[in-house]
């Protein structure tokens, strides 16, 4: 059954609870902040260890909150994030966590096979009306749902967030031709009722963001190759001199080397309007490092060491 969405408070109803697919840096934060604004939701991932992973991310990250939100009460904090979290459920079963979900966002590594294989598992377990979507950096939306019903595709869409979660306030909403405004509509209730605001926009490689940052964080990458200075200079150059709050390497470390990689080799393969393009042709520098597992922050070593 598909129904608008009065207000953010009827979205927040009508979604009712969110399964989160991938509980690395962006599913953990999705989930908490879904959690956050009262969603029930279900957080997924391949093993208990990595769940627990996403967890102890997700209690961090709502330790710094409650910090600002209860300065000098630390029960007051600490009731918060149980509270929160108590409103997480973990579960390797993608089908079980769909199976109750209002919305379903999918949040594994960059890989078109791996998340169309998810979906189909997906669309064959959540109710019918349910919005599916893919948090995806680069992938095309309609390219991930293009084995699904046509039902399926009218309610499929992009919901990307942006790192880290909990604080960055954008989601880009990614619209196929196939998407029904219905469900864009909906899918802007839910990102308002999360305290986000909504970028509307086509499926194209890297939509609004990412299109724009991928080619100066290659480019980055490239004056460092080239020994035009290094790369503690140029990130104080970009933060003092252009007012960016972290610089190019440190955004990549924290971004994750490996995404960046599966970004730019896919478009420089088969990104529409983009393959061959030199701006994301391979780097030697960021090959190595993805390599070596020195995938930034996550892994403890990128181009700085954490
Ligand atoms: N959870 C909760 N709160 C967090 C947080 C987290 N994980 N990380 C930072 N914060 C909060 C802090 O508590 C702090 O809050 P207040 O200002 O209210 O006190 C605030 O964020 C600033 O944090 P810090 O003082 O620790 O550090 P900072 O000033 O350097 O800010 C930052 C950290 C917000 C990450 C900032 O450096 C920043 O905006 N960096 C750029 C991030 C960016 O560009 N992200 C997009 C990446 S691209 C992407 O995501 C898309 C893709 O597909 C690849
Ligand atoms: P990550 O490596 O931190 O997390 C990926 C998670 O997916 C891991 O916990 C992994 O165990 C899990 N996973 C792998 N296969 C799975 C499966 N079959 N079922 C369930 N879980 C599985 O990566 P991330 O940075 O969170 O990125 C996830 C997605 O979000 C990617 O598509 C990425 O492009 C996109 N994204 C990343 C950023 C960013 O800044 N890192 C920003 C926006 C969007």
């Amino acid at each position: 059954r598909v129904r608008a969405f009065a207000s953010s408070a009827a979205a927040q109803a009508a979604v009712g609870r969110v399964a989160v697919i991938g509980g690395g840096q962006m599913g953990a934060g999705i989930a908490q902040v879904a959690a956050t604004h009262k969603h029930d939701v279900t957080l997924v991932d391949v093993s208990q260890e990595a769940l627990e992973r996403g967890k102890a991310y997700m209690a961090k990250s709502l330790g710094r909150v409650a910090k600002k939100k209860f300065p000098d009460d630390a029960q007051a904090q600490g009731r918060f994030v149980d509270e929160v979290l108590s409103r997480v459920a973990l579960s390797t079963s993608p089908a079980e966590a769909a199976g109750s979900a209002g919305l379903v966002i999918e949040a594994v590594v960059e890989n078109i096979k791996l998340k169309q294989d998810i979906f189909a598992g997906l669309a064959a377990a959540a109710p019918e009306g349910a919005i599916l979507a893919s948090n995806t950096s680069s992938l095309p939306i309609a390219k991930i749902s293009e084995q699904l019903s046509a039902a399926r595709k009218k309610r499929f869409i992009g919901l990307h967030f942006f790192n880290p979660v909990p604080q960055m306030k954008l989601v880009e909403v990614v619209r196929t031709d196939e998407a029904d405004q219905q469900a864009v509509d909906d899918a802007v209730a839910f990102v308002k009722g999360i305290g986000k605001v909504p970028a509307v926009c086509k499926d194209t490689p890297g939509f609004i963001v990412n299109r724009l940052l991928l080619p100066y964080m290659m480019e980055s990458i490239r004056l460092l190759e080239r020994g035009v200075a290094s790369a503690r200079d140029i990130d104080a150059a970009m933060k003092l001199g252009a007012g960016y709050p972290m610089g190019p390497f440190e955004l990549c470390d924290y971004v994750g080397l490996d995404t960046i990689k599966f970004i730019v080799d896919g478009w420089h393969k088969e990104g529409k309007g983009l393959a061959g393009d030199k701006q994301f042709a391979p780097s030697a520098k960021l090959d190595e490092l993805v390599k070596n597992g020195h995938l930034g922050v996550k892994t403890g070593r990128g181009f700085y060491e954490y």
